[in-house]
């Protein structure tokens, strides 16, 4: 019965801390919480709160001082060499600059979400089985920009260059996401298309997301649970339900923020 449950379990974080600058610097205290299957986690919080470290955790970047982390029943801590490689072919990492080729043409980009998949290195398009071109086509057709596919990804707005980033972890055929603050650099309103390109995809096809976010409005449409933290604790830990709106997500913004100095920076844009 145990191990039926734990297997459903994509993430285990348990008891995690992490210092930096030889422990002068708490980033994250004691953190426990796990994720499962197919679900769509929000991770919100102040800037410094730890977000970005948790995540880093989650796919071998960053290792705890303290603690324990699982991800599809591997344990990440400690992980090198075949054995991490294996478990980022698994976990895709969207990450808030993008980190697209920018000279590779978008199709180039998509495809080298494939290279986990395949033998030895590639040079262009064409190196590519033929299989695989279409299957990338399809990717970059789901998030919009199937007429670009052989435009140099440089040449795209912040927007569109989040979008072949996308496609390209799709690509990757990853039963988890992990995304830092994917829109932060874009404006409200390309954010919120972005945002539904990730989230739509992901359900579809049943990957189970960890995105951090400040602006909480653009989860609620799609996040099924919503984790706060604060100076690198969990503060909240709540499930979203269609009833939740402006006002609770205000609520969970001042309980983040029980100064309330940082609120109104920090606030989530609650146009539309
Ligand atoms: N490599 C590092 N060296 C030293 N301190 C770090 C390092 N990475 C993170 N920290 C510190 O750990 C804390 C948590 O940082 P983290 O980047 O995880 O926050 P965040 O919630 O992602 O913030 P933001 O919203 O600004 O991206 C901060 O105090 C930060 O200064
Ligand atoms: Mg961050």
């Amino acid at each position: 019965m145990e191990a039926t449950l734990n297997s459903r379990l994509v993430v285990e974080v348990k008891s995690v801390t992490k210092t930096f600058d030889n422990r002068r610097v708490t980033a994250l205290n004691d953190v426990s919480f796990s994720v499962p299957e197919g679900q769509l986690a929000v991770i919100i919080g102040l800037s410094g709160s730890g977000k970005s470290t948790l995540l880093r955790h989650l796919n071998g970047m960053h290792q705890p001082d303290a603690g324990n982390v699982r991800v599809l029943g591997t344990e990440v801590v400690g992980l090198s060499g075949g054995a991490l490689r294996e478990l980022r072919r698994n976990v895709g990492f969207v990450f808030q600059s993008f980190n697209i080729v920018g000279r590779m043409t978008c199709l180039e980009n998509v495809l080298t979400g494939a290279l986990g998949r395949l033998r030895g290195p590639r040079y262009g398009v064409l190196s590519y089985p033929k299989s695989l071109r279409r299957e990338a086509l399809e990717q970059l057709d789901r998030v919009g920009l199937g007429d670009r596919a052989f435009q140099r990804t440089d040449t795209l707005s912040g927007g569109q260059q989040q979008r072949v980033a996308i496609a390209r972890t799709l690509m990757q055929k990853p039963k988890v996401v992990l995304a830092d603050e994917p829109v932060a650099s874009l404006d409200p309103e390309i954010s919120g298309q972005v945002m539904d390109v990730l989230f739509r995809s992901c359900v579809e096809d049943s990957i189970t997301v960890l995105c951090s976010l400040h602006q909480v409005d653009l989860a609620l449409g799609w996040a099924n649970r919503l984790i706060g933290l604060r100076d690198g604790e969990v503060v909240l830990d709540s499930p979203v339900d269609t009833g939740i709106d402006e006002s609770t997500v205000m609520e969970v913004y001042r309980r983040l923020d029980p100064t309330g100095q940082k609120t109104e920076e920090y606030r989530p844009s609650m146009a539309s």
